[in-house]
């Protein structure tokens, strides 16, 4: 993108000549979107979360808007997506690399802060996709975006208590974190004491560690950084926080949205609409495309196609939970901070930007490698995989009546349609060899079948997707391979 905007290098007197998108628009259009309310945004806002959350830090206004402004001098404006990038995840004053923005005391809340359920049934999904790869020596967890290191936190717990059904796994937890602020949380999270930085990054591991269950887990910034083999990739509200690039289809064609200095006032941003093609433009909007406005993460596309053809090379699968659309929607860019929708041209760097992930797109970009299930509602993947009983088991256990309440409530906020159960998606890539039928007689027959049983309790159960496998869809918790019996506060697994 920066030869891009090398190319396009222009004027201010030209700049002036183009479209100028006014704020009011933009909200109104955000707005609309939203229904006007802030419980259909994407990012969850005004619940307690279970954890006691740090500050942000506020300090870093200033700072971005002047190198942002320095930058449009420069260069001339900028695409959305090199503001995006700049903003949250700037070496020097990201609003990523700074901050620990999660929780109440944040500027939103995410489902794994909200209840330990929540990773739990992921780390379920997790066990049932390995168990149905036929059980690999080795089993490399890998979270991107992992924010508090909640979720991978909550998986190890399930992990601990399938030992039985984990035993002869070496399993290891890779990383993915742009953040060295949350980096060091994830760390104290998942391991205390027991990490250290590494002095030198050259394989592309900053950090190593153990965790409190012993298992060895590494940091890295990037995926392609993490060693080859069976993994699990998990990415929560990940995808949305990877930078968009915005389109606008005008009487010339399809023109790209970039940042510029309002000339009105050199303190403030706007957007404006590119003149002419840009390279983004001409080359990311699909020719049948039949959208006035469009929202395009190439960075998204470029991770989901290594995860696609690593999970073809070396088995394992990804789970891509967040919110988004398939294909439909159009002008989604928006910033939340302190539990509020924020102009995302105000104050850069002090809220948070984030855009739905259009899972049309992913599907595209994963290609014919594997195999894409989803999108599915957040309501009917925890369904499938025993929130209830989950719930019951740990209302059943539980001895005082504000914990009580707060499991009700967070169950509520985490599957109600209204809350978070609609808004937010749960989509999957698998190796094609995850979906072969049972062979019904001779050599590897018996393992065969083992490997779809434990299909059924995993995204085929869970997706409700699969038909032919509709008989295994009963609803429970089980299959012939191990059975959850979640009878205690524990989870409890028994091989048959
Ligand atoms: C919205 S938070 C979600 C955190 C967590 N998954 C959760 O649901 O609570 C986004 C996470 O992705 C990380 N992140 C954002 N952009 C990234 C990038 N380009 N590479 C790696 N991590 C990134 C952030 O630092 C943060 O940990």
């Amino acid at each position: 993108m920066r030869i891009l905007l090398k190319m396009f290098s222009i004027s201010r007197t030209c700049m002036r000549s183009f479209t100028h998108i006014p704020a009011p628009n933009r909200l109104s259009l955000l707005d609309c979107y939203l229904g006007c309310s802030q419980r259909a945004a994407g990012r969850w806002t005004g619940i307690s979360s279970r954890r006691c959350l740090s500050s942000v830090e506020g300090q870093t206004v200033p700072s971005m808007l002047r190198h942002l402004t320095s930058k449009i001098k420069a260069t001339g404006p900028i695409t959305v997506a090199e503001y995006m990038r700049e903003v949250l995840t700037n070496p020097v004053s990201g609003y990523y690399v700074k901050n620990d923005m999660l929780g109440a005391e944040g500027d939103f809340i995410t489902s794994p802060e909200i209840s330990q359920m929540f990773g739990e049934l992921i780390g379920i999904w997790c066990v049932s996709e390995w168990m149905a790869a036929g059980k690999p020596k080795a089993f490399q967890l890998v979270e991107l975006g992992p924010g508090r290191g909640s979720l991978t936190s909550d998986i190890l717990r399930v992990f601990s208590q399938l030992q039985s059904a984990l035993k002869g796994a070496a399993v290891s937890v890779h990383l993915v974190e742009v953040s060295p602020k949350l980096s060091q949380v994830q760390a104290e999270c998942l391991a205390g004491d027991h990490t250290q930085v590494c002095v030198s990054d050259e394989e592309g591991v900053y950090r190593t560690g153990t965790t409190q269950s012993g298992l060895p887990v590494s940091w890295y910034h990037r995926v392609e950084d993490v060693p080859r083999g069976f993994s699990i990739f998990l990415a929560h509200e990940f995808f949305d926080a990877l930078p968009i690039h915005k389109f606008q289809k005008t009487e010339k064609g399809w023109r790209e949205i970039m940042v510029d200095i309002d000339p009105e006032a050199p303190e403030k941003l706007r957007f404006v609409v590119f003149p002419a093609p840009t390279l983004a433009s001409t080359t990311l909007i699909p020719a049948d495309e039949k959208r006035e406005h469009v929202e395009v993460c190439p960075d998204s596309g470029v991770i989901v196609q290594k995860l696609a053809n690593r999970i073809a090379v070396e088995g394992g699968a990804a789970l891509i939970a967040d919110y988004g659309h398939d294909g439909t929607k159009t002008d989604t860019f928006r910033g939340f901070r302190g539990h509020k929708l924020h102009d995302v041209l105000l104050a850069p760097g002090t809220a948070d930007l984030t855009a739905d992930v259009d899972f049309s797109y992913l599907r595209r970009m994963a290609g014919d490698e594997v195999v894409c299930m989803g999108p599915i509602t957040q309501r009917l993947f925890l369904k499938n995989m025993g929130i209830d009983t989950r719930l019951q088991v740990l209302l059943r256990n539980c001895r005082d009546a504000s914990t009580h309440a707060q499991l009700i409530q967070s169950y509520n906020m985490l599957i109600n349609p209204e809350k978070m159960g609609h808004r937010f998606q749960f989509f999957s890539l698998l190796s094609h060899s995850r979906m072969v039928e049972p062979r019904e007689e001779g050599e590897g027959a018996e393992e065969e079948k083992e490997r779809q049983s434990a299909a059924a309790c995993g995204w085929i159960h869970s997706s409700g997707i699969a038909v032919r496998d509709a008989e295994l869809m009963c609803g429970k918790m089980s299959s012939g391979l191990f059975r959850y019996t979640m009878e205690s506060s524990n989870w409890t697994c028994a091989e048959k």
